[in-house]
């Protein structure tokens, strides 16, 4: 990160994990995303059933990958584990770990993406910003949609569609999404928002166990 905060690229791609599963995921994900990359939502298209067989697979995410974070950048204990991130930054695939009875905060993304529940349930709320975002610190938003999710169930990310929500563990067990974002989400600046305050504030969650600058990552990396 430049003093400015402009993420720089890295020299090589990174994992974190040792699977051939995410790997094969991964390759799928490049060719897809270079082959729509004029349009957002078929790449989320073609994607989506690759996503499914992945979030169906049993004992491709390692355990440490499934734990809570009581250091949490997000708050509330939540796990934010990068798996992958591309060398220029564009794409990025982590684990969020949420405890029971734990929310985020209503937040956005700045990128395309697909988020799959692997383990446990969530409540999702999905917003939509109606303010023209003119005035520093003040957000206006209405929730547009509110569900329920399964192992397995995916949202879609198609900002500004479905890029503000909240999400909360219901399970007694804490939940665990898989992230494929068209992004670094973890280091880039994005928001915060409080609805019934009507605020809004930049934030930046980084990831439970990578760094956003490079020099500093390679004692965490397979
Ligand atoms: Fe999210």
């Amino acid at each position: 990160m430049t003093e400015h905060g402009i993420l720089e690229p890295l020299s090589e791609d990174q994992w974190f994990i040792d699977s051939q599963e995410l790997r094969s995921f991964v390759a799928t994900v490049r060719d897809i995303s270079v082959d729509t990359i004029d349009n957002r939502k078929l790449t989320l298209d073609r994607l989506e059933p690759y996503f499914q067989e992945l979030l169906a697979q049993e004992g491709w995410l390692p355990e440490k990958y499934a734990q809570i974070n009581p250091e949490s950048g997000m708050g509330g204990g939540i796990g934010q584990w990068l798996l992958y991130r591309s060398q220029d930054r564009s794409l990025t695939v982590f684990s969020l770990v949420i405890p029971p009875g734990s929310s985020t905060p209503v937040h956005d993304h700045l990128a395309w993406g697909l988020i799959g529940l692997y383990k446990g349930n969530q409540a999702e709320t999905v917003y939509s910003r109606i303010d023209g975002g003119n005035l520093e610190g003040h957000a206006q938003l209405e929730v547009v949609e509110e569900r329920s999710l399964q192992p397995g169930d995916i949202y879609r990310l198609l900002p500004p569609e479905g890029d503000i929500h909240s999400v909360k563990t219901t399970s007694e067990s804490p939940s665990v999404s898989i992230h494929v974002l068209g992004n670094d989400t973890g280091c880039i600046l994005r928001h915060q928002f409080i609805p019934e305050a009507h605020s809004v504030k930049s934030f930046r969650s980084g990831y439970s166990n990578a760094p956003c600058k490079e020099e500093d990552t390679e004692n965490v990396r397979i």
